[in-house]
């Protein structure tokens, strides 16, 4: 099985990523840690343990993250996730407190623990996961790769030229980017593909059980902010469950390894991520960017590991 270290900002479908990695008999998730992002870090942090409570995993070990991003105030989507950050269905309380250790001390003692090199998969702003870098250059090596959900080859969600977990916190990111760590980035070039439409979701529902039924309450809510005739969508676009189903199924997916950095300082680019796919720089490509998405097998795979809970 694979170790991974999940750092996420849950976010309906940050939620939804931990309901899949931990339905796979294939990722141990060996801890949870909390990045302020869709909403504020105390309920970011509430949301993990809520749904760990949920599905009875509250063995996984769980810490909070930086409250705010490294040089900028904290940008919450509470118009995507409602002001719990996870709004729509009912959840249990948290049954478990998080560890008095900081998200960077947990993912630390995890790495060094860890007897292989362990996977950080990475689906809120990168604040947490720079600070670990920067603060334990002796654990790079303890890291097999980081894979994010965040930026765009070329449209953004957020600004026209960024995507919102890159533009809540683009220092971050580019200390990500840059750290000689393999990344695989889940943009919105691959999840705006990795739609849910609404035949999904009444699918899922039919599975039964509590699990998949919080799961299709998730998307009934999360389908409302996408349903706006601005996106031209026919469903949600599942960003965060990208990262978990490439670590599963990596052949469901198209993928090019390219140079990415990112804009911290641009007019109207600030967070936007700039991938030289043309190989018009001598950059070495530092990331493995996934382009393309088999949507069914996408959903086929969400409604399997579903039935793991029922
Ligand atoms: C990303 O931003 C958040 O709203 C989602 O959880 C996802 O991680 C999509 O841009
Ligand atoms: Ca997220």
């Amino acid at each position: 099985t694979l170790p991974i270290i999940l750092d996420c900002d849950p976010g309906h479908d940050d939620a939804i990523a931990m309901v899949l990695a931990l339905a796979s008999p294939e990722l141990d998730v060996k801890a949870i840690t909390s990045s302020a992002g869709n909403q504020t870090p105390d309920k970011t942090l509430r949301n993990v343990l809520r749904m760990l409570t949920l599905l009875k995993r509250t063995d996984i070990p769980v810490a909070g993250g930086a409250i705010k991003p490294l040089m900028r105030e904290l940008i919450i989507a509470d118009n995507v996730h409602g002001e719990s950050g996870l709004d729509g269905p009912a959840l249990p309380e948290p049954g478990v407190a998080a560890q008095s250790c900081t998200a960077v001390e947990l993912m630390a003692k995890v790495l060094r623990e860890s007897p292989t090199p362990v996977t950080i998969v990475s689906t809120g702003p990168q604040t947490n996961v720079a600070l670990l870098l920067n603060t334990h250059p002796e654990l790079h090596r303890n890291i097999a790769r980081i894979v994010m959900m965040g930026g765009a080859m070329a449209l953004g969600n957020w600004t026209p030229a960024a995507e919102f977990n890159i533009f809540v916190d683009p220092e971050a990111a580019e200390i990500v980017f840059q750290s000689g760590i393999p990344v695989v980035m889940a943009g919105l070039d691959v999840t705006h593909k990795a739609q849910i439409r609404r035949d999904d979701i009444e699918r899922f529902r039919a599975i039964g059980g509590e699990v998949a039924n919080v799961v299709a309450e998730l998307l009934d809510f999360f389908m409302e902010y996408h349903k706006q005739e601005k996106w031209g969508f026919t469903g949600a676009p599942l960003h965060d469950p990208c990262t978990i189903a490439w670590l599963l199924k990596p052949e469901m997916f198209t993928t090019v390894d390219r140079w990415v950095g990112v804009e911290t300082q641009g007019k109207y680019t600030q967070g936007m991520t700039v991938v030289d796919y043309f190989f018009l720089t001598n950059n070495t490509p530092n990331a493995t960017v996934m382009v393309d998405i088999d949507r069914q097998a996408f959903v086929d795979l969400l409604a399997d590991r579903l039935a793991f809970y029922r």
